[in-house]
C-alpha cells in the first residue's frame, strides 16, 4: 500500500484532545500521513516520516470530513409551494411529510437512488465523507424496506424510520400502524439498517408508541435514535436517555430536566439548525446544552420539506451566528461530534489509525467557515485516503 503526505497545512484539525489547547487539538504548520485509507501519522510538517508521494496543501487549512449524522435523502418530488407559503408567514407542520410520501410511492427504484447519488455527491463536494439517512418516505411494508435497501447501498449509516407519522392508510387506526412498524414492516426492514428511530411529537408518536417501537427495533438488532422535542416539549429526550438512544435529535424545546438527563448520559444532542432556518422558528440553545455539559453533534437533516440543505458548512455558519456556539465548538460537533452520535471512532478524527476522510479549506483556518458564510470553501475531499472531490 502506498503511503503518501499531505504537508504544508496552516492549520490541521485533529480532534484530538492529548494534543493540549481546545478539543480541537490544533496543529500549526502540520503535516498528515496518510497509509492506504488510514492516517499513520500527523505532527509538524518539519518532522514529517519520508513517504511515496508528496502534496502540497500550500498553506491552507485541514479539516475531518464532516459527519452528517442526520438525512432524509431516499425521496421523491418537491415541496417548493410548502415553502413559498412559510416564508410568506405560514408555520411548519409535519402534514407536509404526506406529500412527499406520495412522491416517494410513485417514483421508481432508479428514480430514488438516483435522488440520493446526487444529494450525496452534493454533500461530499462540501466536506461531508460519512452521512446517515433514513426511510420515512414509504410508510408500507415495501417502501420502507426499498428505501432502505436503497440508502445501504451507499452508506453503512442506515435509519429504519417506518414512524416518521401514521401512514395516512392508517389515519383511523395509528395503533394498527405502529403494531405494522413493530412487526411485519421491521421484520422486512432491520436487514438493510443499523438504527431505528421514531418522529417523537405531537401529530405523530408519543412516548409510549416510540418506546414499544424502539425497543422492538432493537430487539431485532437496531440501535435508537429519536426526534426528539423539535416542535414541542415532550417525552423523546428523556425517553432517548432511558433507552441509552445514540441520539436526541432536534432538542429544540428542552426543559431543565430534560438538560439535566442529557448532561448525565452518553446521548448526544444533535442540533439542525437548516430546519430552523427553513421552517423560521427559534433556534435550539446550543449554548445552555453545551455550558451543561452535553455532548453536542451539528447536523443538516436534509429533506425536502424542513431543511433542504445538504451544507455542513452552512449549518456551522448559522449554529457560530444563531445559536452562539463558537467556530471550534462548531466545527467539532460538525465532525467529532457526529461520529459520536453515530457511536464511531473511526471517523470524524484525524488521528493515528482513523480513517483518512478530510476536506482542504480554501483558508488558512476552519474559523473561516463560520467567518466567511456561503462562500464555497471546501477545495478538495479525501475519502479513505483517496481525493474523491
Ligand atoms: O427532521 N421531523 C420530522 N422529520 C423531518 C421533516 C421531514 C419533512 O418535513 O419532510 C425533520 O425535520
Ligand atoms: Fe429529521
Amino acid at each position: 500500500m502506498s503511503s503518501t503526505v499531505i504537508t504544508n497545512i496552516a492549520s490541521l484539525v485533529t480532534n484530538d484532545p492529548s494534543l493540549g489547547g481546545s478539543a480541537l487539538g490544533l496543529i500549526q504548520d502540520a503535516a498528515v500521513v496518510i497509509d492506504g485509507d488510514r492516517v499513520v501519522w500527523t505532527g509538524e510538517s518539519s518532522k514529517a516520516p519520508a513517504t511515496d508521494n508528496r502534496v502540497d496543501a500550500g498553506g491552507r487549512a485541514v479539516i475531518p470530513g464532516f459527519v452528517d449524522s442526520h438525512s432524509h435523502l431516499v425521496f421523491a418530488g418537491d415541496r417548493t409551494q410548502e415553502f413559498n407559503a412559510r416564508m410568506s408567514g405560514r408555520g411548519y407542520s409535519a402534514g407536509g411529510i404526506r406529500t412527499t410520501v406520495a412522491a416517494t410511492r410513485a417514483a421508481t427504484d432508479t428514480e430514488l437512488e438516483a435522488g440520493l447519488v446526487r444529494y450525496l455527491a452534493e454533500a461530499l463536494r462540501q466536506g461531508t465523507t460519512t452521512l446517515e439517512t433514513k426511510s420515512g418516505y414509504g410508510l408500507t411494508v415495501e417502501d420502507e424496506a426499498r428505501a432502505l435497501r436503497i440508502a445501504a447501498a451507499h452508506t453503512d449509516e442506515v435509519t429504519y424510520l417506518g414512524a416518521h407519522i401514521v401512514s395516512p392508510d392508517y389515519a383511523d387506526d395509528p395503533a394498527a400502524y405502529v403494531a405494522l412498524v413493530t412487526g411485519e414492516m421491521l421484520d422486512a426492514c432491520a436487514p438493510h439498517a443499523r438504527w431505528v428511530d421514531v418522529f417523537c411529537e405531537k401529530g405523530a408518536f408519543d412516548g409510549d408508541q416510540a418506546r414499544a417501537i424502539l425497543t422492538a427495533g432493537r430487539a431485532k438488532g437496531l440501535h435508537p435514535r429519536i426526534h426528539a422535542n423539535q416542535l414541542s416539549y415532550g417525552p423523546g429526550v428523556q425517553l432517548a436517555v432511558e433507552l441509552d438512544a445514540a441520539s436526541a435529535d432536534h432538542c429544540t424545546h428542552l426543559t431543565d430536566a430534560d438538560v439535566d438527563a442529557l448532561a448525565n448520559s452518553r446521548t448526544v444532542a444533535t442540533l439542525l439548525p437548516g430546519a430552523e432556518f427553513s421552517t423560521r422558528a427559534e433556534w435550539p440553545d446550543a449554548r445552555r446544552l453545551l455550558d451543561a455539559g452535553v455532548t453536542v453533534a451539528l447536523s443538516t437533516d436534509c429533506n425536502p420539506g424542513s431543511s433542504f440543505t445538504s451544507s455542513v458548512p452552512f449549518c456551522i455558519a448559522l449554529a457560530v451566528r444563531d445559536m452562539r456556539m463558537t467556530p471550534d465548538e462548531a466545527l467539532w460537533s460538525a465532525t467529532a461530534g457526529g461520529a459520536q452520535a453515530l457511536r464511531r471512532t473511526d471517523i470524524g478524527r484525524l488521528t493515528p489509525g482513523a480513517y483518512a476522510d478530510l476536506a482542504i479549506l480554501d483558508a488558512p483556518s476552519h474559523v473561516h467557515l463560520a467567518y466567511r458564510p456561503g462562500v464555497p470553501l471546501v477545495s478538495e475531499v479525501w475519502r479513505r485516503g483517496r481525493r474523491v472531490a
